[in-house]
């Protein structure tokens, strides 16, 4: 459960779905469904082509608008990418950074995941950054060096003064799509690994007050188990974010 200080972040992947009129319907049904949970902050990362219109049906709601991935330079010669200046020109207040699939498929490094989130905490958008083991880690029982090893990179030459917004999530990348979500234990191990790199990287306050996701599989029927427990901040969720209903129901169900 968070504390006081850790409010609970329920955040919505959406990865590569939704058009514009998808996303617009999504808002209108989704913000009536959590009008009562004022608990926890609600954000929702959608692809670049969704920004403008997510930003403008969010407005005046409780819901803040993510990218799901940024370039560290303000400007220059990178077909294809969005910068930070951008992002905040169109109202984005936060981004993931590092997510397992940009890592997996779009060659993400830890050094690249620290480039973009000292840029992010330079333009003041509050950074998401995603840790995880694979499976074979898992299983060769590397999980804490990998998170270790993750997190520390990531933190690298960050000032703990400008870190103040930081938010990791904790993703295992067997239980992201594959309905095989992380045991509490499981995931609060993780969590109290990640705290203690902070801890290290930046300093036991900061690692007291930044709130940890969990990510991998949840869904409204496993949501109070994993947010019922010390070191877990909020969720990150991909596949049921993208209903309204189910959505609204791991907000409503991470009051623990
Ligand atoms: P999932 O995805 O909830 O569909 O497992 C989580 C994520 O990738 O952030």
């Amino acid at each position: 459960m968070s504390t006081n200080e850790r409010k609970t972040l329920i955040a919505a992947n959406w990865k590569m779905y939704k058009t514009p009129d998808e996303a617009v319907a999504f808002i209108k049904a989704f913000v009536p469904l959590i009008g009562k949970h004022g608990h926890a902050e609600v954000v929702v990362c959608a692809s670049p082509t969704l920004l403008p219109t997510v930003v403008d049906a969010a407005r005046n709601t409780p819901i803040r608008v993510a990218a799901q991935n940024m370039h560290w330079l303000d400007q220059g010669a990178y077909t294809g990418e969005t910068s930070p200046l951008m992002l905040k020109a169109l109202g984005v207040t936060h981004v993931l950074i590092g997510h397992s699939e940009r890592r997996q498929y779009f060659n993400e490094t830890d050094e690249s995941v620290n480039l973009k989130l000292k840029s992010a905490l330079a333009h003041g958008l509050i950074p998401i950054v995603c840790v995880g083991e694979l499976l074979d880690e898992r299983e060769a029982n590397q999980t804490a060096e990998v998170l270790e090893r993750q997190t520390s990179i990531a933190l690298g030459g960050i000032d703990p003064e400008a870190a103040k917004s930081l938010i990791i999530a904790y993703e295992p990348v067997w239980a992201i799509g594959t309905g095989r979500t992380a045991t509490p234990e499981i995931a609060d191990d993780a969590h109290k690994i990640i705290r203690a790199q902070i801890a290290k990287s930046l300093s036991p306050a900061l690692a007291a007050s930044t709130r940890i996701l969990y990510g991998g599989s949840v869904k409204g029927e496993n949501t109070a188990s994993l947010c019922c427990l010390q070191d877990i901040d909020g969720a990150l969720v991909g596949g049921a974010s993208l209903d309204p209903a189910s959505f609204a129901s791991i907000v409503a169900n991470s009051a623990a």
